[in-house]
């Protein structure tokens, strides 16, 4: 089987992304996977668009998508497909929400797509050669104090049934830096620390699709990308990521309480 180019997993996220917009301004059919876990009929559109062409054009591909699960094939060649990362602001027609597709050759992650067909920004990467915005190189902060930086987190859907909801953190991280924002996308949460606008992002419950590509995307941009104990395979379960800048990371890392 060949591997996919960039170039090809772009023509995908951006392809997606119109039926994303498409869809935006239109009332949309919610249902519910969890309490506050929803997913709208565009992402089943968008998804199924996505496994349609990984299917024709790399059949035998391995492929984890958010919603049909896994298509178990060939694991040399495996795909992390989110169709619709931030669908909670989708569902309330707030414009922060992208396309997300990672592509991992032989178990690591070689090529990055997040696209936000709102603001046509493709952030895009591939593993040793670097990470860009529209085709301009992206480059981490230099920040390295908390007090000089600006945070980015997000929540889990059973934050309201778990001790493990972040929000302690949220608190106190808050009170140490410029601020800490919610998105609502967690890829491009990670997409913006590799771009500068975020200084650090970490989130305590994550599924692989969330950020297989957008971690690469930062890593390539200079972040240094672990799990919340360090550990560098961000993408195993227990799932956590902190994303920062070489002089933050750590300093992000040690302020964080998980148990
Ligand atoms: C969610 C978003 C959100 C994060 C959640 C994710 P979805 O993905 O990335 O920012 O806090 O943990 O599940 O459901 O919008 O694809
Ligand atoms: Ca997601
Ligand atoms: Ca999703």
């Amino acid at each position: 089987m060949t591997s996919p180019t960039l170039q090809e997993l772009e023509r995908l996220t951006r392809d997606a992304g119109v039926i994303l917009r498409e869809g935006y301004s239109k009332e949309h059919q919610v249902s519910f996977k969890g309490v506050i876990d929803l997913v709208t009929e565009i992402d089943h559109a968008s998804e199924d668009f996505l496994l349609g062409e990984i299917n024709k054009c790399w059949p035998g591909s391995h492929i984890m998508a958010e919603e049909s699960g896994v298509t178990k094939g060939d694991a040399d060649h495996s795909w992390y497909v989110d169709p619709l990362d931030g669908t909670v602001n989708y569902s309330h027609h707030i414009p922060i929400f992208c396309v997300s597709i990672g592509y991992a050759h032989k178990g690591f992650m070689q090529l990055g797509v997040v696209y936000d067909p709102m603001r046509d920004e493709m952030f895009s990467s591939e593993r040793g050669r670097g990470a860009w915005l529209n085709e301009k190189p992206l480059q981490v902060s230099a920040v390295s104090e908390l007090q000089k930086s600006l945070l980015v987190t997000g929540f889990p859907y059973d934050a309201w049934n778990t001790p493990h909801d972040n929000f302690d953190n949220f608190v106190r991280l808050a009170k140490l830096t410029q601020g800490v924002r919610r998105l609502g996308s967690a890829a491009l949460d990670a997409c913006y620390v590799a771009a500068g606008r975020f200084d650090g992002f970490w989130e305590i419950s994550l599924k692989p699709w969330d950020v297989a590509a957008a971690g690469l995307v930062a890593e390539e941009a200079g972040a240094k990308v672990t799990n919340v104990n360090g550990n560098a395979d961000y993408l195993s379960p227990p799932q956590s990521i902190i994303a920062a800048g070489p002089g933050l990371h750590s300093k992000i890392m040690e302020k964080l309480i998980l148990d």
